[in-house]
Order: structure tokens, then C-alpha cells, then sequence
């Protein structure tokens, strides 16, 4: 392996700006000519592809975002798309890909060794943390962070007001930032998307809560909560609980912006080096991944398909903290 593109796609997260930058240096490291392909998997199809050098990568390690940008790419979807992104990559020489993204960003990089035997390995860059194979994703923990930051400011609003609060965080299909940002915010309760709460529950904790003169009170929703959003599951309790002020607060993309933590740095570091080490080793087709910090590689498809589910045990510690 003489040439590797590297690439982000898919919702950014923060830590994708140290991933890419540890990816490069480790080429570097390794004698390897390094590519930048811009906007992910639209940038190979249209040939925007640079050579990158070591000024590239300088000062970007603390910066949020990702310098290569991204993108969704409904063109790679075809099997046409992948191969006009497959010509692009050989006419620069590029002989093997570092593909940092979420399940839909790895899944393309499966693809793309599955038709054309592209030595490819992925790196998981999601806010989200819904891919097996490492205990948290490049981000997750900046993403709850920032979270927390924002909860902590509505509760003081909260508690002067003496307000109910739904707080809807990011999480289409999974709970995570949902789970962690509500047990470390001290919050009333929290819906996510792997687990029903009927309506019911929630109402009759609020009751109780109220009765108990808790100060204040905030919901934690992941949007892809089975019930609906932060809004829908307001305007639900609204009705059982007609005499509470009520107000909605959707967090959104400032979850996805901002400085990595000192974790998501470390995280983005360790498995940047990887990634070109597992190339040089022959590893394709995986995703690396840290457990129990100590690099892991895990076919692509496993780390997709594979459900990691919200820890159980997280929810009893939520469930005795809000009580
Ligand atoms: O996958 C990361 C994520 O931030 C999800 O939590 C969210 O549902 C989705 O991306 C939003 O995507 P977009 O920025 O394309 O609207």
C-alpha cells in the first residue's frame, strides 16, 4: 500500500478533525502518500480529491467539524455512483481507504471492498455510539457533554420558574446520548428509542415528583423516541397534567458542533494509528474500535449489524436516582 484517501461522511461529530489528522501523521509515519477526499463519498464520485500534506493537518486536532467536510451520498447508493467513485480513486493511484463515519459511512466502505477489493477500514465517527465493536464512538462523549452543559442552564431557568421541561437530544434510532446526558443531569426521566415508557408511567413519576416537592423537573427525549419527540410527548402529559407550565427545549445540531473532550481526542488519536497499522497488516474490511482501551478490529458488517443496546444496568441507576 503505497496511496491511502481518507474520507468523512455522515453526520460529523467532534474528534473527526483528531481522526483525520491522526490518520494522515500515521501515514506519514509510514512512508505512505496521504488523500484528502472531500465531502465523503459525493467527493470521490465528483474527483474532489487533494493530495494532503503535513500543513493540512495543523491546528485542526481541537477543532470541532471535520476540515474534509461531509456529506450523505445518495449517488454511492448505486451501484453506477460506486463505480465512478471506484475510476476516481485509480486514476489517483489510491490503493486503500480510511472511511470515518456511522453505520450508513461503513457500510459504503463494506461495499466498496465487497465490488472492487478496495482494502478499506473504518473508524467510528458518530455522536450517536450505535456501532458494536468499540465502547464509545469518535464524539459521544463531547456530544454529552455539551448536552449536560445545556441542561444544567435550563434547569436554573427551570427551577425559578418552577417548570416541567422536555429536553429532546439527538439519537434517531438509539438512546445513548439520552441515557448518559439524563443520569448526569439529574433528570426526571428519559425516553429513548429502545424502550416503551407508556404515558401513564411517566405521568404517575411526575405526580409523584411534584408531591415529593422535587425543585425541578426536566424529561430527557431522544428524538427517535417511541412515542415521538420532545413536542409530541409534551403535548401528551399537557393533557394529563393540565396545570403544569410546560416548556420544550430541542437541543439539535449544537450537539454536533465543539471542541472534542480530552476522551474523543485520546479516542480519535489511538484508532487514527490503527487504522493505517491495520492496513499495513493486512486487516480490510473491519472497523476499529477501543474496549477496554485496548484496540479491537471488527468486520464492518458485525459493527453494523450488531445490536448495542443502551445498558440495562444504566437504566436501574436512572430509575433509583429519579425516584
Ligand atoms: O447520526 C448522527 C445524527 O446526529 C443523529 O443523531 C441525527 O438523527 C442525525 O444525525 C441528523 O442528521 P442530519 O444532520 O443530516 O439532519
Amino acid at each position: 500500500i503505497k496511496k491511502i484517501g481518507v474520507l468523512t461522511s455522515g453526520g460529523d461529530s467532534p474528534g473527526m478533525n483528531a481522526a483525520i489528522r491522526a490518520v494522515v501523521r500515521a501515514g506519514f509515519y509510514y512512508d505512505i502518500e496521504m488523500y484528502g477526499i472531500y465531502r465523503g463519498y459525493e467527493g470521490m464520485i465528483s474527483n474532489d480529491i487533494k493530495k494532503l500534506e503535513s500543513k493540512h493537518i495543523t491546528h485542526v486536532l481541537e477543532r470541532g467539524g471535520t476540515f474534509l467536510k461531509s456529506a450523505r451520498s445518495a449517488e454511492f447508493r448505486t451501484p453506477e455512483g460506486r463505480q465512478i467513485a471506484y475510476n476516481n480513486l485509480k486514476s489517483h493511484g489510491i490503493d486503500a481507504l480510511v472511511v470515518i463515519g456511522g453505520d450508513g459511512s461503513l457500510t459504503g466502505a463494506h461495499l466498496f471492498y465487497k465490488e472492487f477489493g478496495v482494502p478499506a477500514i473504518g473508524l467510528p465517527g458518530t455522536i450517536d455510539n450505535d456501532l458494536s465493536g468499540t465502547d464509545s464512538t469518535i464524539g459521544f462523549d463531547t456530544a454529552c457533554n455539551t448536552a449536560i452543559e445545556a441542561i444544567d442552564k435550563i434547569r436554573d431557568t427551570a427551577t425559578s420558574h418552577d417548570r416541567l421541561f422536555f429536553v429532546e437530544v439527538m439519537g434517531r434510532d438509539a438512546g445513548f446520548i439520552a441515557i448518559n446526558a439524563g443520569i448526569g443531569s439529574a433528570a426526571a426521566a428519559i425516553l429513548i428509542p429502545e424502550k416503551k415508557m407508556p404515558i401513564e408511567h411517566l405521568v404517575d413519576k411526575l405526580r409523584i415528583r411534584t408531591k415529593a416537592k422535587k425543585a425541578s423537573n426536566i424529561v430527557i427525549v431522544a428524538e427517535g423516541g417511541k412515542s415521538g419527540g420532545a413536542t409530541e410527548i409534551a403535548a401528551l402529559v399537557s393533557k394529563h397534567l393540565p396545570y403544569y407550565d410546560i416548556k420544550v427545549t430541542i437541543l439539535g445540531h449544537l450537539q454536533r458542533g465543539g471542541s472534542p473532550s480530552s476522551y474523543d481526542r485520546l479516542l480519535a488519536s489511538k484508532l487514527g494509528v490503527s487504522a493505517i497499522e491495520g492496513l499495513l497488516q493486512g486487516k480490510y474490511d473491519v472497523m476499529a474500535g477501543l474496549i477496554n482501551n485496548k484496540v479491537v478490529y471488527t468486520p464492518i458488517k458485525k459493527a453494523i449489524v450488531d445490536d448495542k443496546s443502551v445498558d440495562e444496568d444504566d437504566f436501574r441507576v436512572a430509575k433509583i436516582l429519579s425516584t
